[in-house]
Formats: structure tokens, C-alpha cells, sequence
């Protein structure tokens, strides 16, 4: 077979370039109108009361612990299966992230494995929809009422995720979603944040733009991004309806497969794919998850392990919780202070999470199905992967 040309995301459209350069005609080229229109545009989509919009999630996710004065020894407890923002975050604020093992059904901490680490430092839980998969964020959302913490979702993954009718980045105090130039809502770099509850509304505000009350920071989305924010918004839903209309091809013929289970979207949630995820069961063939996501490569489709290329290794093994070097600030779990789990622990890589690391390691496979990818390159891809696990049976 003929290697397999699978389309990268995105592809810009004409409109998208007149709506960048008519932001250069206007000469106004930082935050202004088409920021202001998009936040507007983002809010109505989401049913938020406010949006806000920031140069990426990484800042959103940083001012969002800013704003609820999330600082010096507090913990926050958080998911490893994600992006290094949802718990760098943490760190920029000098706080500790106390990282819990995941659900093989959300790929996110259950409720039972967060209170379990609840202590009287604990202020807020950061959770994460991992691919553009849903979490019962209505259930944390009660845990973090009962215990009196905040709860901050990165969304950065779920743009057009609703579950139990509510979009993604609106249960908790504040959502926050990333626009970067791989993500669904693509503008290059930005981000959106999200909150029902004036006062945070405008604390972000003050935060995001030299609040020049306190410390605060010059976080704000270009004018650009908000020109193609607003262009792009329009074609969300039609586009995940593409990714969920190939999504289904791939589930409804690889469920049976011995070697494979399928993650299935949870009750109450259509998941918007970020990217299509599959779990391999490598026991029953010769070769590693590795070595067979690289032959199907060779064939062109790009069915990843979770940690190739990026950044993505689990966080409590990720090198900026386990620096060679300490920061000039040194490290929030090591302060004299800080008398929590993590300061007998000393070391996140001394963390045993063995569900999601066995998934990591083992089983899990990603791919991108993105529009323009269609039926028949699905169908394509189906072939590869049975082709592939047939290749390597015992
Ligand atoms: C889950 C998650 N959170 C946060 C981010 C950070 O987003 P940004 O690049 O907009 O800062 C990413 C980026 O990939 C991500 O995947």
C-alpha cells in the first residue's frame, strides 16, 4: 500500500487571512474590538457569564490561581495526565500540586482518590478534559463545595464539549481553554478563560493587564487572535461534528477487537476529540506500544504513543517537578515552611500512579481526526492497525 497522506490541522481558509489582515489595515493591532467581539462570541457559545481573554492557557491558568490567591504552601491537587501548564501553574504560584492517580474511564482522578488527599492545606483542585474527553466535573464540583476549595478546569482540550448539557470550563470557579495552533479553536496562541462569578471576573481582568494595584502582569490576547477567534468560532460545531462522525467509524469497528478496548465517552457527554484515543493490549503481542505505534507510522498514519515529540511525559516524571537544577526560588515542596506529604516525599518521581502509568506506558495510542481526515481515510487507518496487530500476533 502507498504510504498514507493524513492532513495535518489546520488548514487556515482565505477568510481566516482577510480577518488577520484587515486587524493589520486597522493599525490597532493589540487587544481592542475584535478581542472584546470574540470574548462576546466565546461567552454566548459557552453559556459563561464572563470570558476573557488571555495570550495563551498557560497565562490563563497562572492568573487563574493568581486571582483566587492560590499561594506559599497551599496544595492543589491535580491530575499528572496532562500538558505541564495544568500543574506549572502551580509552581508559578509557589504552591504545591499533589498529583493523583486516574480512572481508566475519564483517564482523570475519580472523586474517591481526590478526597482521599483533601488535607487542611489543600485549597483547590485543578482537573483536565484529557483529549476532549469528559470528567464528572458536576461531582468535583460538589466535592470542592463540601471541603471549601476551589475548582479550576483546564478545558484547554474540550472547546464545543458539553456534559450534562453544560460546556466544558463551566462548572468550576474559573475554565480555562487553549487556542493554540493545534487545538480545535485555532488562532497561533490563545487562550480563554472562563468564570460565572463577577469578582473573579474582574480580578483576572486587573491581573491581565497591569492591575497596577498589585502584582500583576500583561497577559492579554493579541488583536490578531481575536480576529481569527471570531472567524473561526463560527465552524467549531460543524468540525467536531466531523472529528465525532469519524470517531464513530473507529468505534464501531474496532470495538470488537480482542486486542483492543475502545475509550468510550462518558454517560451524558459526547466527546469533541481532540484527539481519538484507544488503549492496545501489548501483552498479547510481540512487539511494545512503541515499536508498533512507529510501524504504523510507517504507513502514515499518525497513531502516536501519548509521549512522542512533546512534552507530554506524566507530570510527577516530568523534569520541571524534578529539576536537575533548582529554580532561583527554589521548590515550594522543599521550603522549611511546608510541613504537607510532599515535603517527607522530597521527590515526585518517588510517586507510584500505577493505573496511569500503566496506560502510558503500555496501552495508550492517540490520533489526530481532525477535518479534512474522512471516511475513507479512516477506513484507512482501521486497515493499518489490523494489518499491524495481525503482523505481530504470537
Ligand atoms: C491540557 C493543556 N493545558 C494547557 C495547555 C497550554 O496551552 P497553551 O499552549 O495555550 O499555553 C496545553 C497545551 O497543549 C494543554 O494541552
Amino acid at each position: 500500500m502507498k504510504k498514507i497522506n493524513w492532513p495535518i490541522w489546520p488548514k487556515y481558509s482565505l477568510s481566516d487571512q482577510k480577518s488577520v489582515q484587515k486587524v493589520v489595515s486597522s493599525n490597532r493591532l493589540f487587544a481592542g474590538k475584535k478581542v472584546l467581539n470574540f470574548e462576546n462570541k466565546f461567552r454566548n457559545f459557552t453559556k459563561s457569564k464572563y470570558a476573557i481573554g488571555v495570550g495563551n492557557a498557560t497565562q490563563g491558568l497562572h492568573l487563574a490561581l493568581a486571582a483566587l490567591n492560590i499561594g506559599k504552601g497551599d496544595e492543589i491537587i491535580t491530575t499528572p495526565f496532562s500538558f505541564i501548564s495544568s500543574a506549572s501553574c502551580i509552581l508559578m504560584q509557589n504552591a504545591v500540586p499533589i498529583f493523583v492517580d486516574c480512572a481508566t474511564d475519564t483517564l482523570s482522578p475519580n472523586i474517591d482518590a481526590i478526597e482521599d488527599k483533601i488535607t487542611k492545606r489543600t485549597k483547590a483542585i485543578i482537573l483536565v478534559y484529557p483529549f476532549g474527553y469528559a470528567i464528572r466535573a458536576d461531582r468535583i464540583k460538589n466535592l470542592s463545595k463540601k471541603y471549601n476549595l476551589y475548582f479550576v478546569e483546564d478545558a484547554s482540550h474540550a472547546h464545543g464539549m458539553f456534559y450534562k448539557k453544560k460546556h466544558a470550563g463551566t462548572f468550576g470557579d474559573i475554565g480555562v481553554l487553549s487556542l493554540h495552533q493545534r487545538k480545535s479553536l485555532s488562532v497561533g496562541d490563545g487562550g480563554m478563560i472562563l468564570t460565572n462569578n463577577k469578582l473573579i471576573a474582574q480580578k483576572l481582568r486587573k491581573l491581565r493587564s497591569f492591575g497596577h494595584e498589585e502584582l500583576s502582569y500583561n497577559y492579554r490576547m493579541t488583536e490578531f487572535a481575536g480576529a481569527l477567534g471570531l472567524n473561526r468560532i463560527k465552524n467549531l460545531n460543524k468540525e467536531n461534528k466531523i472529528r465525532q462522525k469519524n470517531a464513530k467509524i473507529l468505534d464501531e469497528n474496532l470495538k470488537e477487537h480482542p486486542f483492543i478496548r475502545l475509550i468510550r465517552p462518558i454517560s451524558f457527554s459526547i466527546s469533541v476529540y481532540h484527539k481519538y484515543l484507544l488503549r492496545l493490549n501489548t501483552k498479547l503481542i510481540k512487539c511494545s506500544l512503541k515499536q508498533f505505534s512507529e510501524q504504523v507510522q510507517k504507513k502514515g498514519i499518525p497513531l502516536k504513543i501519548i509521549n512522542e515529540n512533546r512534552n507530554w511525559d506524566l507530570l510527577h516524571r516530568h523534569s520541571i517537578f524534578n529539576p536537575k537544577v533548582n529554580p532561583a526560588r527554589g521548590l515550594p515542596w522543599l521550603d522549611k515552611e511546608y510541613k504537607g506529604f510532599m515535603r517527607k516525599i522530597k521527590s515526585y518521581k518517588k510517586i507510584k500512579l500505577p493505573v496511569i502509568e500503566n496506560l502510558i506506558d503500555n496501552e495508550l495510542l492517540e490520533l489526530p481526526i481532525d477535518p479534512p481526515v474522512n471516511t475513507k481515510l479512516v477506513n484507512k487507518a482501521i486497515k493499518v492497525i489490523n494489518e499491524t496487530i495481525n503482523k505481530n500476533c504470537y
